[in-house]
């Protein structure tokens, strides 16, 4: 299961991989908790992709690949990955195609989870993610359900970020919807549902 993830901020990328990784064991990339560990340990590439983050853009090419293809590498990612965040635009996508055929791999799907603007920002707003290990819940959640450790508010997902973010989607990543359709690996879900539901799909869709 070589899978891409692909969707707007909040759509619930981030909560069907998780449940993914549940039940089939195989490798979480997301780029986004990459980063955020990375600017939490105070490392190089987390104080340069800082600035970008909390502003709801983009974070440069360069600094994101080496972090992918890094975990591609890793044994866990051997019987399969699902990415989340990445790629992010049509550069990333087509680096992403050469990274795995050069490691003679190649992607199964690309899933968009479909969620209209005004759902997402009703969610992000209400998001609560782990300070520990990333997991995600609606506000009103004090500890995390998966390592007990303090959830915290994003600071990219306070309200004037939220709409740059959506602007970045749009512009920079939404082109890949059509990448994707025109390798026939597309496959589209509809977002604005119970979560169950949503994965009910994801699993048909996925054939598993
Ligand atoms: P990143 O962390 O990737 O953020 P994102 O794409 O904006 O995605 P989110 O994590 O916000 O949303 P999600 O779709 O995973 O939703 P979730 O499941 O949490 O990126 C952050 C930043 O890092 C970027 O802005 C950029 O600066 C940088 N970056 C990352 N990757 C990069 C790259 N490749 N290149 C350059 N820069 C990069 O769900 C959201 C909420 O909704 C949660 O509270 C959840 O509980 C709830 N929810 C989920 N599903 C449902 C449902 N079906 N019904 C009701 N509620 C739901
Ligand atoms: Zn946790």
């Amino acid at each position: 299961m070589n899978i891409v993830l692909l969707g707007a901020p909040g759509a619930g990328k981030g909560t069907q991989a998780q449940k993914l990784v549940e039940e089939f064991g195989v490798a979480h990339i997301s780029t986004g908790d990459l980063l955020r560990a990375a600017v939490k340990a105070g490392t190089k590439l987390g104080v340069k992709a800082k600035s970008y983050m909390d502003n709801g853009q983009l974070v440069p090419d360069k600094l994101v690949v080496d972090l992918v293809t890094e975990r591609l590498d890793a044994d866990d990612a051997q019987k399969g990955f699902i990415l989340d965040g990445f790629p992010r635009n049509t550069a990333q996508a087509v680096t992403l195609d050469s990274a795995l055929a050069e490691m003679g791999r190649s992607l199964d799907a690309a899933l968009l989870v479909d969620v209209k603007p005004d759902v997402i920002v009703k969610r992000l707003s209400s998001r609560r993610t782990c300070k520990e290990c990333g997991y995600t819940a609606p506000a009103g959640v004090d500890s995390c359900p998966s390592c007990g450790g303090e959830m915290y508010q994003r600071d990219d997902d306070k309200p004037e970020t939220i709409q740059k973010r959506l602007d970045v989607y749009e512009n920079q990543t939404a082109p890949l919807v059509e990448y994707y359709r025109g390798k026939e690996l597309l496959k589209s879900v509809d977002g604005d549902r119970p979560v169950d539901e949503v994965y009910a799909d994801v699993k048909e869709l996925l054939g598993l």
